[in-house]
């Protein structure tokens, strides 16, 4: 049976039905993902199985491995270990041995980012999938950054075009870090364009987040702060979403350059484990260079 495409939301995501993507796709079913996947910049696999190395073959029809660089703890311990991880992979989970979590980004509420976009090469998309969930939140909301770039005024437009903006994070923290409280390098960061263009469709797409957006250069803190919640307004608008609520065996795989996304709430004593790999990306192309500008 040939892949079919399922819309989730009016403004982001699709559900693929009817692959099987342990095993490798055809090439007719590959074209089908990834052209729902430009067009729908975030795409659901329910009720699959995958060990970490299916997870990466199917990852790898996409792009060559994103890297990241792992945390070093003081004392030694290694994080992200056990039978649901390989050295490429990246374990998202609360699940705690001698006190200490097996995973990153471990509890609680994410707020809105795209994965990376700290790093002057962000890795183009994620690919999470879910081992065990809680009984009710932990949900990933994602939201269409072409959707919030065509909804600006052209008001709002004017004031972010050829503007950059500090990207800033640290993996321990699930809110914006406090630049005025740390030394802007203990943390990576990189300065980056607010809307980007995207290097396959060419469209348009906000590039700031309420946890990784710091300052927008060259205007005082209060300016700044007053232009990125006016943007977070549009960013972060219920209509132009989509929440997934997990199951396990779903695999959500996502654009970095064209959505963000958050995470909500989740009991904390409940266990939750996805395993996430990404592929590599290309510096952000600014939606204002000179060939854009002539389109
Ligand atoms: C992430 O931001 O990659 C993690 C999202 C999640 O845990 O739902």
């Amino acid at each position: 049976m040939p892949a079919t495409v399922h819309p989730l939301s009016p403004a982001i995501g699709a559900e693929i039905r009817g692959l099987d993507i342990s095993r490798p796709l055809t090439a007719q079913d590959l074209a089908v993902v990834r052209q729902a996947w430009l067009d729908h910049c975030v795409l659901l696999f329910r009720g699959q199985s995958l060990d970490p190395d299916q997870q990466r073959a199917f990852v790898l029809q996409f792009g060559p491995l994103g890297g990241r660089k792992k945390r070093i703890e003081p004392d030694g311990y290694k994080r992200e270990t056990g039978p649901d991880y390989n050295s490429d992979a990246m374990l998202v989970s609360n699940i705690r041995e001698g006190g200490k979590p097996i995973g990153v980004l471990p509890d609680g509420e994410m707020w809105f980012h795209h994965d990376m976009s700290y790093s002057p090469t962000p890795n183009r998309a994620s690919f999470l999938y879910s081992i065990e969930v809680p009984s009710h939140g932990g949900d990933t909301m994602f939201s269409s950054m072409y959707a919030a770039y065509d909804n600006l005024p052209a008001r709002l437009k004017a004031r972010v075009e050829g503007r950059t903006v500090l990207q800033a994070f640290d993996e321990l923290q699930d809110r914006r870090i406090d630049l005025t409280a740390r030394a802007l390098d203990s943390v990576p960061h990189c300065f980056q364009p607010m809307v980007l263009k995207h290097p396959e469709t060419h469209k348009r797409a906000i590039y700031v987040s309420r946890l990784m957006s710091h300052h927008v250069e060259g205007l005082s803190p209060r300016e700044s702060e007053d232009l990125l919640e006016e943007l977070f307004a549009y960013t972060e608008d219920p209509a132009i979403r989509y929440t997934h609520v997990w199951k396990p065996g779903d695999l959500l795989m996502w654009d970095n350059l064209c959505s963000t996304h958050a995470r909500t709430d989740f009991p904390k004593e409940e266990r939750r484990l996805m395993r996430r790999y990404t592929i590599a990306g290309e510096p952000v192309i600014p939606a204002w260079d000179a060939q854009t500008a002539a389109e």
